[in-house]
């Protein structure tokens, strides 16, 4: 059965972002591969959060990766931090990963552009993480979002690289997957580039989100007086409402509003209180589960236990091989 990786950071609440590009292909794949799913709380360390935030996020993740459905007795959910030998792996691969290719890095770049007084080793080196959490299950298929595509074929970089230094194929190629034929990437309301938690309030729709601040959220989304012409071209800023009502509305829905759109007869208002109406069902189910699961401590406890447990014993297994390969033996 070929081996499934993937993780979502610890940086706060899940958005449609996170669940359309990433968790709605885990749960198709939990039936039909070795999965192993986890919530990237050392990756989240780059901006800093206080131990109280950490707690509280890593739970945020489980809690939200459990009410969407990913089953702990068909996938292993587990915490990053709670399988040391990822940290190992990191170290060993960090040695053939160069400071040209991580500068390189277009998310590093992004980061250098955006938090210029932050700019630390552990964000350079976030790609060979990355790839250590990948290749430490020698996983061949990891479902993302578009966002990732690049730190995908570092992964593989490093991987053959490893391979090429110690003369075997020991780690397998990972690509990044998607049941869609191409990779996603979820628009925000604003109609700037993706949805994301770092790119604004009132930017992303959280899983977690009441119907009456998805309602508002989505009545502020900036739109115009309207096409003047038909068959019009749109806007960035009123594309990218379209594009999440193709998630989440039906087809026909979609059709009827795009017909409107062409024909110069479209109402804003009437659009984004389908849009929003239709966000809502779409979350529905996720976000009524979210309370109840949020306060079953065991319950969590005991997911999180049973997983490091599973993805450790997978973990053991490559870091031995990899010591040896390297020539890192008990003395
Ligand atoms: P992160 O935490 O930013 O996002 C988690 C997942 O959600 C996807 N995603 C999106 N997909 C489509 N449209 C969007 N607007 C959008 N926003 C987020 C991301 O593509 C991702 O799949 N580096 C990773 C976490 C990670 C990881 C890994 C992933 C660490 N190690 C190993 C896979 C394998 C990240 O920051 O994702």
């Amino acid at each position: 059965m070929e081996t499934v990786v993937s993780g979502i950071r610890s940086t706060g609440k899940l958005h449609l972002g996170n669940y359309y590009g990433a968790i709605k292909n885990f749960l198709e794949m939990q039936d039909n591969y070795n999965c192993f799913f986890f919530i990237a709380d050392l990756h989240a360390l780059t901006t800093h959060p206080t131990s109280a935030e950490m707690h509280q996020n890593v739970r945020q993740v489980v809690t939200e990766y459990l009410a969407a459905g990913i089953d702990p007795e068909k996938a292993t959910i587990y915490v990053q931090s709670d399988v040391p030998e990822i940290t190992e792996l990191y170290l060993y691969l960090n040695m053939n990963a160069y400071l040209g290719e991580l500068e390189r890095s277009a998310s590093f770049k992004d980061k250098v552009r955006s938090h210029p007084d932050n700019v630390n080793a552990g964000l350079l080196t976030y790609p060979v993480l990355m790839a250590a959490d990948i290749l430490i299950h020698r996983a061949t298929k990891v479902p993302v979002g578009k966002d990732q595509e690049q730190h995908l074929e570092m992964a593989r970089t490093f991987g053959n690289r490893f391979n090429r230094l110690y003369q075997n194929d020991y780690f397998p190629e990972p690509y990044a997957f998607s049941f869609e034929q191409k990779l996603v990437k979820i628009p925000g309301l604003d109609g700037k580039g993706k949805m994301g938690k770092s790119e604004g309030e009132g930017n992303a729709i959280y899983l977690s989100d009441s119907p009456d601040v998805i309602r508002k959220k989505v009545k502020k989304a900036v739109t115009d007086s309207g096409p003047t012409e038909e068959n019009q071209e749109k806007p960035d800023y009123i594309q990218n409402l379209f594009d999440l009502m193709k998630i989440v509305s039906s087809e026909d829905t979609l059709n009827h509003f795009d017909d409107l759109y062409n024909r110069c007869q479209i109402r804003y208002g009437d659009f984004k209180k389908q849009l929003a109406e239709d966000m809502i069902i779409a979350t529905a189910p996720i976000r009524n589960r979210i309370n109840d699961i949020a306060n079953d401590h065991e319950y969590l406890q005991k997911v999180v236990t049973m997983g490091a447990e599973k993805a450790r014993a997978s973990a053991q297994k490559t870091i031995s091989d990899v010591r040896e390969l390297i020539g890192i033996k008990p003395f």
